[in-house]
């Protein structure tokens, strides 16, 4: 049944007995990019269930999480046991407790300032990359690279947003994004970049802080990778790039650095002077609105996590961390070397655990997952999944078991014999 009324001679429609959807979902892809290769995964596994399959597909870690950080974990456990130490909800922001330890650590001691107030702990990167748009108008043009981390894409797609600029990434132009030529608003920059593996130098991130100044835009920077970078003038954290405070929020996660994968916790930056604007042009606090999201949205990370991690900041977290790094690390020189030596190009690798491999001209990136997977049982990601600027290339991760790394090179090799 419809309810309407009639008003100057036209119908109005009020609504009807049915549950409306928001169809801006109706224009994402119908699966999610990782969720359609576990399906292919999963259907291979039906058609050929002796079939061993190693995993290079999804960026998770496979190295258990150091000891210190469990015990600390553990503790907090314990906590929960006794009248006297019991926590309820905790504060949405975090605990200050772990917020001050990213202070000093992530920032202060690399020349940072950064406030206390500024650093917001969440449950992972992709909810705060993906959540940060709740706070953007709809009429803003956002820039994402291409190929990108789907989420920066979908997410703005669900919020209903239609002037989405691809800023394209390839070996033409070495995998630098060149600056829009219409005027973006947002702007999402994820260095070292997955799923690409490269980075930018500061000069060329500077370009792109000018350019938000410039333009009272905002720059969303994911910087969940930036412990994998080994080459000095790559900066770590957009804050590095003078005047990026103004306009730059950033983000960063556990989950790559620490394991914390499976535990989730993560963290985003937003300093108290960076503004957005009404439509009337009056200055609101981004920091605020975001504080204000999340006392709405949020009840906060658990303090069984945040106690793990703070506990990273520890020596021994320190040490335990460091020793899992500098494995993926090693895997991913072992990749990018072991497919050097077969013939492919390789892009990234050096400042990042994901290697990018550029595929036969005869084959598109779906076909060669599809010939990997038939021919080595290896799983990757196909470049178009990250956007049309990935077709003709290949994402492996280096976070696999080591083991696993070698004999899929060695599968590899033999495939192509
Ligand atoms: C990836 O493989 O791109 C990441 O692991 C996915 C994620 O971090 O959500």
């Amino acid at each position: 049944m419809m309810f309407f009324i009639v008003k100057n001679n036209k119908v109005l429609i009020l609504g009807g007995f049915m549950i409306r959807i928001n169809e801006n979902f109706l224009n994402l892809k119908d699966n999610y990019l990782f969720s359609t290769i576990n399906q292919k995964i999963e259907q291979y596994k039906k058609e050929y269930p002796d079939k061993k399959i190693i995993r290079l597909g999804i960026g998770d870690v496979t190295k258990p999480l150091p000891f210190g950080i469990t015990k600390a974990m553990e503790q907090a456990c314990m906590e929960m046991n006794q009248v006297e130490t019991f926590k309820g909800y905790g504060p949405e922001q975090g605990y200050e407790f772990l917020r001050e330890k990213i202070q000093q650590e992530d920032y202060e001691k690399k020349g940072i300032q950064i406030d206390k107030d500024e650093i917001f702990i969440s449950d992972g990167a992709k909810c705060d990359t993906a959540n940060i748009t709740d706070l953007f108008a709809n009429a803003n043009t956002v820039a994402i690279t291409d190929p990108v981390y789907p989420v920066y894409l979908d997410s703005n797609i669900i919020a209903g947003r239609t002037k989405i600029i691809y800023l394209p990434c390839t070996k033409d132009n070495n995998f630098v994004p060149e600056l829009p030529k219409e005027k973006c608003d947002i702007i999402y920059l994820c260095y070292p970049n997955n799923p690409t593996g490269t980075v930018l130098t500061k000069e060329q991130l500077k370009i792109w802080v000018n350019y938000a100044k410039e333009n009272k835009a905002i720059l969303l920077f994911d910087s969940a990778y930036e412990r994998y970078i080994t080459q000095d003038n790559i900066p770590h954290s957009i804050y590095e790039i003078e005047g990026a405070k103004e306009i730059a929020i950033e983000f960063r996660s556990f989950s790559k650095t620490a394991g914390f994968t499976g535990i989730r916790c993560a963290y985003a930056v937003i300093p108290k002077g960076l503004v957005g604007y009404t439509k009337q042009g009056k200055e609101v606090s981004i920091n605020s609105l975001w504080k204000r999201r999340s006392s709405c949205k949020f009840n906060g990370v658990s303090y069984i996590t945040q106690r793990g991690a703070e506990a990273i900041y520890t020596e021994e977290g320190q040490k335990g961390i460091e020793e899992n790094i500098r494995y993926y690390q090693e895997n991913a020189k072992l990749l990018k070397e072991g497919l050097q030596e077969m013939g492919y190009e390789i892009y990234g690798g050096v400042n990042s655990p994901y290697i990018w491999l550029k595929i036969p001209k005869s084959q598109t990136s779906w076909q060669f997952f599809d010939e990997l997977l038939m021919k080595a049982n290896v799983v990757g990601t196909p470049g178009s999944g990250f956007g049309p600027s990935g077709e003709g290339y290949f994402r492996l991760t280096a976070f696999g078991k080591r083991e696993e790394i070698l004999e899929a090179m060695e599968k590899m090799k033999r495939m192509f014999e």
